[in-house]
């Protein structure tokens, strides 16, 4: 009983496409830090409003995971201004507006 219990919790865990990073995070306060601090520098690397890195063909994230992975490796970018909570708000709002993983 007590086995499938953990066996069971653990999948729930372990679901690899699950947008889970970002579960219970403000996409409202993420589109505020994001367009304060990461805006700017893709708009510079790829023009318009910078959107676009987010909605190329060849984009670089296929999972939330890999997205949360990124967010903290820009924020190193921006010598790690940011807290853990902050870039899992951003994530929620990028996951939202853009790349709506599951
Ligand atoms: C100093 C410049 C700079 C800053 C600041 C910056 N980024 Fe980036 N970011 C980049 C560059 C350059 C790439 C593209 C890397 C590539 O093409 O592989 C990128 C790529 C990304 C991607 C992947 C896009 C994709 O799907 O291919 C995400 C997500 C992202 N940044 C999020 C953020 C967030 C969130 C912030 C703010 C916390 C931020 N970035 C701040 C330079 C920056």
């Amino acid at each position: 009983m007590m086995k499938s219990l953990f066996a069971a919790v653990f999948c729930l865990l372990s679901l690899p496409l699950s947008a889970a990073p970002f579960a219970g995070a403000s996409a409202a306060a993420g589109k505020a830090i994001h367009d304060k601090q990461c805006v700017s520098c893709h708009a510079a690397k790829f023009g318009g409003d910078g959107s676009k890195i987010y909605t190329r063909a060849e984009r670089r994230m296929k999972s939330a995971q890999q997205l949360a992975q990124q967010i903290t490796t820009c924020n190193a970018n921006l010598g790690n201004k940011l807290f853990p909570e902050d870039e899992r708000n951003i994530g929620a709002h990028l996951n939202q507006q853009f790349y709506k993983f599951k």
